[in-house]
């Protein structure tokens, strides 16, 4: 939600922030804007819209200065507009402030600062905390970067901010509470931004502020790092391990697309040195880490948002399925407000590609409270979820920019399916033969994944049949339930048309009232021991004139007779089967998305991590 980026040091500023805002688009795009110091000056640039705006915009302008600070927005307080861009600047234009989070306690902060005189032109949170730190500066004469620590003692929220200050022109401050931050270092330089995409290309030597830490970063090179309670910290200074190539679209034509495409290389990359079918074993480095908890918790709660918490109800079915466990899993929005019970004898899985999603980092910071074990499974390497979860696996996809998540869905599944196989061994609960006839299969999946990304001339032409209408039903029982729901998710997101996912045993209880001829229902039939019920599920639909849509395994003569349309994808171990029923629902939503004209990486109204409730 909202990417940062600043730069200080003896090149050109704005070119590298212009760059680090269109790899940060990702995560909201709304406005954009840019504030250049150069020789006393303070020149701010903000438009609304997308960062090509902002560079139409300022290439008419004095864009010079060696530092400089810049914003990609995804709204919060106030509507996108030119006004509410950031950078935001004070009172006295003194300072300015670039902002991912929210000030929750803004209201009463920006009434206090009213009253003293000061005038606010957005109506935005950010423009309230830069003012609180020019107040402090002016009347308690204090440097930039105590103003800001006194200021961030003051507020509520989350926050990772830049601010930099016209009457000090050599340094530039940052800090964070809940938001992500990465500093650079280079050579008498430093770059800071949301993620490492926009630095990767000039250093790869980064620190990661931890929460309620503040830098002050200087041109002559000195990082310094503080807590907000004023204590000095050695900055800890880690490899980056990106690879630009990774962050670049290469040749296709959509981030999402190339996501898609990835699946077979990044499954392939998940397991790799985890398991090996020939000997029988799994080895998730976290799980063998905390090997006596989590064989003895009592039961495992998921909790996850979004597509996250879709590979969670798989997870749910395989550690139950494998492992005998009771697992529940929750949305990590309901699970932080409703006093849950935790115990210490629970496992807590916090899925996040990201790694930073609020819902979920709280959720697991009120399960860590409660004594659990916090197991985390995420795609960013030291994002906020990683560093606070006790143990974890990483699920190696690379970077994932299209705001619809696809490869990192896939690897989560394969991470579950890996963790439920695991635990079944250390159990008991699954014989060695059977074991090994799954990883196997395992082996198999990145080509069979491979076989169904060939499918996509024919799914391109079913996209073209379906693409106008206005709703769709996506159904599925047992593992592909999920799949169903992640096939909807897919379609709202990316092409705004009103999609349902549900069981399909459910639908009888509602949803068949939809069904008219006009109703597409996307059938997941990917999983033989349900075969005969979904069949009679299709002849419900068919018996109300709606079109189906199957997604069916190689040879399934029946539904091919039933269907309007289907799609063969090849046949796994059931429990595998939804790592290769999900590609096609994938690559249908993206034609459609395309062929209503729609922007697929950056869907209206989204952005790629959620960091605020
Ligand atoms: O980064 P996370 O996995 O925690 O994100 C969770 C959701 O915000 C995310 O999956 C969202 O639903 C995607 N846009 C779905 O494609």
């Amino acid at each position: 939600m909202c990417g940062i980026v600043a730069y200080i040091g003896s090149r050109e500023a704005y070119p590298i922030l212009i760059k680090g805002l269109r790899r940060l688009e990702y995560r909201g795009y709304d406005s954009a804007g840019v504030a250049l110091l150069n020789k006393g000056n303070l020149s701010v640039y903000k438009k609304e819209g997308k960062v090509a705006v902002l560079e139409d915009f300022a290439k008419n302008h004095d864009i010079a200065g060696n530092i400089g600070i810049g914003h990609t927005r995804w709204a919060t307080h106030g509507v996108p507009c030119d006004r509410n861009a950031h950078p935001h600047l004070s009172n006295s234009h003194r300072l300015a402030i670039i902002h991912n989070g929210i000030i929750e306690n803004y209201a009463s902060l920006k009434a206090e600062l009213e009253t003293r005189g000061y005038v606010f032109e957005s109506d935005t949170d950010t423009e309230v905390l830069l003012n609180l730190i020019e107040d402090i500066q002016k009347e308690e004469k204090r440097t930039i970067e105590e103003a800001v620590r006194v200021a961030l003692n003051e507020v509520v929220g989350a926050y990772a901010i830049v601010v930099i200050d016209k009457n000090e022109p050599d340094k530039i401050i940052a800090a964070r509470k809940g938001s992500p931050l990465v500093i650079g270092i280079g050579q008498n330089e430093f770059f800071v931004a949301s993620d490492a995409s926009p630095i990767i290309e000039y250093t790869n030597n980064v620190v990661y502020l931890n929460d309620e830490e503040f830098a002050v970063l200087n041109r002559n090179g000195q990082l310094d790092i503080k807590t907000l309670g004023n204590l000095e910290k050695t900055p800890y200074i880690q490899k980056l391990e990106m690879d630009l190539e990774k962050i670049e679209k290469g040749g296709y034509e959509h981030f999402m697309l190339k996501e898609i495409y990835e699946q077979p290389q990044v499954i392939l990359d998940c397991m790799r040195g985890r398991m090996n079918a020939e000997q029988g074993w799994i080895k998730l480095g976290g799980v063998n880490e905390y090997a006596t908890r989590i064989n003895n918790a009592k039961r495992i709660i998921i909790t996850a948002c979004g597509t996250s918490w879709h590979s969670g109800l798989i997870g749910e079915y395989l550690i139950e399925e494998l492992a005998r466990v009771p697992v529940e899993v929750e949305y990590a929005s309901e699970f932080r407000y409703r006093n849950p019970i935790v115990t210490q004898n629970d496992v807590v899985l916090a899925i996040s590609q990201s790694g930073e999603t609020a819902d979920t980092l709280s959720a697991i910071q009120i399960a860590k409270e409660r004594q659990a074990l916090i197991y985390g499974i995420c795609n960013v390497i030291g994002s906020s979820i990683a560093r606070e979860a006790h143990a974890g696996s990483y699920t190696h996809a690379g970077p994932e920019i299209g705001v619809a998540s696809t490869k990192a869905f896939t690897v989560q599944v394969t991470i579950l399916t890996l963790m439920a196989l695991q635990l079944a061994q250390s159990k008991g609960t699954i014989s060695q033969s059977r074991l090994r006839t799954i990883l196997y299969e395992m082996e198999q999946v990145p080509e069979k994944v491979k076989q169904t990304l060939k499918l996509d001339v024919k799914i391109k032409e079913i996209a073209a049949k379906y693409f106008e209408a206005k709703n769709f039903l996506y159904l599925g029982r047992g593992l592909a339930f999920p799949i169903a729901l992640e096939g909807a998710l897919k379609l709202k997101e990316i092409s705004y048309i009103h999609a349902e996912g549900y069981p399909a045993a459910e639908m009888k209880h509602g949803p068949i009232a939809l069904i008219d001829e006009n109703m597409p229902v996307v059938f997941i039939a990917t999983n033989k021991s349900a075969h005969e019920k979904i069949v009679s599920n299709i002849q419900e639909v068919k018996a109300r004139k709606g079109k189906v849509i199957a997604i069916i395994l190689e040879g399934d003569e029946t539904i091919k007779g039933l269907a309007d349309d289907y799609i063969e994808v090849p046949d796994t171990d059931e429990l595998l089967s939804p790592l290769v029923a999900i590609v096609p629902l994938q690559l249908l939503s993206y034609h459609i998305a395309l062929m209503r004209g729609c922007n697929v990486d950056q869907p209206r109204n989204l952005a790629k991590s959620v960091t605020v409730e």
